[in-house]
């Protein structure tokens, strides 16, 4: 079978890369650079320590720190006005996915004529044009999007949230420094650990996973299996960030090159109609998900857990998928993940979303490739399952 990886084409890795910053754009000949942030990078003062190594090259970056938690396509066209209104020729984007997603989403509307709606580029569209490009430096560990090929934008006036695929939201280059994780709020740390995770566990389980997406997202288990538990309760464990940072940086690229599945098709309209972080929707979704699609794939799923390390290399796959499920409801509970009643949503209003929310998570394509692919009743009993 003919496989087509992508990759950013320069990753720089590792504690304090983010110094090399000013360089890497040099060298490739980029020098205007827009850095698109949120607000709180700004109030902090954290954002200086991306704006610092582009101006010790030279350079006189400006700053868009208006994204929001769940990038809305309205902030994404009011930042490609404020990109379009200077003399910039490269977008840095600075911070967690959001930020991320959102540069990536101005490089794409911004290469369109005026007024085009962001929800031309949503898939099945091959969004593979830029207007420029986006250089990627995350601040958590992390939603990988530093090295994928996707953006996720939020379609206000519909209350979906739009996968946008293709090569215009790859970004050129990033720079992965775990250094910056170092005072990620605890909750955060879980949330986006568990995406990390989701991505990785995905990308395996996937229709298209293939020997390039498998290595990724082998490894990336990898490291977050025995991480996760140790960044959430110790902030100074650097070894733990460090192998988080890099395991989100692989697992993002284990499933850009071979999509996620239906834990992701159904956390978007979760994020979308009630605002529940991501990582922590995908949370409340992984065990009922995977206990789905389990015996459907289940040497997959039994190795997943042997990388994970909750299983040992010669258990038989029947337990180790057993306790694949097992350790997914403790890092739950260990973690602190609530379920959706939990989390404050009312029953009311869950149950009247369901249709909607099935119908969405089919439409973004996602659950065709799960090991068991779903009808729209199997998806609202799944929702169901997930909600108390
Ligand atoms: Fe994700």
């Amino acid at each position: 079978m003919i496989q087509s990886i992508v990759a950013p084409r320069q990753m720089i890795i590792g504690g304090g890369s983010l110094s090399r910053l000013g360089e890497l754009l040099k060298q490739f000949g980029l020098s205007r650079p827009l850095v698109v942030t949120d607000p709180w990078m700004v109030s902090s003062g954290t954002v200086e320590k991306c704006l610092e190594p582009l101006r010790a090259a030279g350079m006189t970056p400006m700053v868009f720190h208006e994204t929001v938690p769940d990038p809305t396509d309205t902030v994404v066209a009011y930042g490609v006005s404020v990109l379009q209104s200077g003399d910039f020729d490269v977008l840095v984007g600075f911070g967690g996915g959001s930020p991320m997603d959102t540069a990536k989403a101005m490089a794409i509307l911004a290469a369109a004529p005026s007024g085009t709606p962001m929800s031309t580029f949503k898939v099945p569209f091959a969004a593979d044009k830029g207007a420029l490009p986006v250089v990627c430096v995350p601040t958590t560990a992390g939603t990988g999007s530093e090295a994928t090929r996707f953006t996720v934008i939020t379609d206000v006036a519909r209350d979906e949230k739009m996968l946008i695929a293709g090569l215009g939201a790859l970004p050129l280059a990033a720079v992965v420094d775990h250094e910056l994780t170092r005072t990620v709020p605890a909750r955060t740390k879980a949330d986006t650990g568990i995406d990390s995770l989701t991505h990785a566990l995905e990308a395996y389980v996937s229709k298209r996973a293939n020997p390039v997406s498998d290595m990724y997202a082998e490894r990336a288990m990898r490291l977050i299996g025995p991480h996760l538990r140790r960044v959430y309760k110790d902030p100074e464990d650097a070894a733990a960030r460090e192998a988080m940072m890099l395991g989100a940086t692989l697992a993002g690229l284990a499933f850009s090159n071979a999509s996620v599945a239906l834990v992701h098709g159904m956390s978007r309209p979760i994020g979308a109609h009630f605002h529940v972080p991501h990582g922590l929707s995908n949370a409340m979704l992984l065990p009922a998900v995977t206990g789905f699609g389990l015996n459907h794939a289940l040497p997959r799923y039994a190795e997943a857990a042997r990388c994970v390390g909750c299983a040992a290399s010669g258990d038989a796959d029947q337990l180790a998928g057993a306790k694949l499920m097992e350790e997914l409801r403790a890092l739950n509970r260990e973690l602190e993940v609530p379920t959706p009643a939990a989390y404050g949503i009312g029953a009311d209003k869950w149950n009247g979303l369901l249709p909607v929310m099935a119908e969405q998570a089919l439409a973004s394509g996602s659950p065709d490739n799960n090991p068991r692919v779903p009808t729209t009743d199997e998806i609202m009993t799944l929702y169901s399952e997930a909600y108390a």
